[in-house]
């Protein structure tokens, strides 16, 4: 019998499983995440997924609990002899701690990498890593799709003029080039100084935005600190507005309070993370489309890079 798709979801990103899975016209598989009463996490796939295609979404954003849950499910799969597993992981959390940047720290995102694959995935799903090479630590199939796709056609619908693209800081400068290549538009960099993480110490701009409406490009908002002195640098050196494109909305601390209080005319975020309430400032734009489509193509053995507008 031929193998079929299966797509199961972890606790957070229910709702973006659902629409994945109404997006590509099956219903989420049955599966259950039951807990010890001292909190150890107990998953429970519900059905048989024996020599199935089985698709496993969950972001990894924090509490850990996420990644273990998944890592749990993926071991489920696995021991249920599904014939392939694929973890979907819109956010991959822990991907800012990809290089040994000072002595004694942890390369997480490559120790994830390991965990994951430990656990059984043949293969992953993700978006907007926070570095590419993070795929470089995965010694199995990475499909890394791209916001823009998401995001192109979102600009095109503004209609707006006098448009300059802004990395937030010099790890972003790739993001927003792809960008200002794709419409034909300047660039800027803000350069940003941090002592400590989520901090902004210093940040100056390198380019020219006088007149102009920005559009800063970057891959996660955390605190929103980053986002809001960019928009007051960008504003002060004369750009007529400033709004910003960001793949995930980890949005923890006092990230809402940061944006609504902010410069920033809108925050346009994907659904790779759910949201913890809702903000006038924060537009959400859904990925189940584009995840739904990158399942097909994996399952038919079609390219995924064909899904990219810059491709
Ligand atoms: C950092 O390199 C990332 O691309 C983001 O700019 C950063 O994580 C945003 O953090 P926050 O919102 O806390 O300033």
């Amino acid at each position: 019998m031929e193998s079929q798709v299966r797509i199961f979801s972890g606790t957070n990103t229910k709702y973006l499983a659902t629409s994945i899975a109404e997006a590509y016209g099956v219903e989420v598989g049955k599966a259950e995440v039951r807990r010890f009463s001292d909190g150890e996490i107990c998953p429970v796939i519900l059905e048989s997924i024996r020599g199935d295609y089985v698709f496993l979404v969950q972001s990894t954003v924090a509490p850990s609990d996420n990644l273990f849950e998944l890592l749990l499910l993926i071991d489920s799969a696995r021991r249920a002899s599904a014939a392939y597993i694929t973890a979907v992981i819109p956010y991959f959390g822990y991907a800012r701690q990809d290089r040994k940047d000072k002595p004694r720290v942890p390369i997480a995102a490559k120790l994830i990498a390991n965990l994951l694959t430990a656990a059984g995935t043949n293969r992953i799903m993700t978006m907007d890593l926070h570095a590419p090479q993070i795929q470089g630590f995965f010694d199995i199939p990475v499909d890394h799709l791209e916001s823009s796709t998401i995001f192109i056609p979102y600009i095109k619908s503004l209609d707006l003029h006098d448009v300059t693209f802004a990395a937030p800081d010099v790890g972003g400068v790739n993001r927003a080039r792809a960008y200002a290549i794709h419409f034909n538009k300047e660039m800027v960099i803000c350069d940003k100084y941090r002592k400590r993480p989520n901090e902004v110490s210093a940040m100056t701009v390198i380019g020219d935005v006088t007149g102009r409406n920005v559009i800063i490009c970057d891959d996660i908002i955390d605190t929103g600190n980053t986002l809001s002195n960019a928009s007051d640098l960008l504003l002060s050196r004369g750009a007529k507005s400033v709004r910003a494109l960001i793949t995930h909305p980890v949005l923890s601390g006092k990230a809402y309070e940061n944006i609504e209080r902010s410069s920033l005319t809108e925050v346009v975020v994907c659904d790779t993370i759910p949201l913890k309430k809702e903000s006038r400032k924060i537009k959400i734009l859904s990925v189940a489309d584009l995840f739904a489509t990158a399942i097909l193509n994996m399952y038919e053995h079609k390219s995924i890079t064909s899904l990219f507008i810059n491709n």
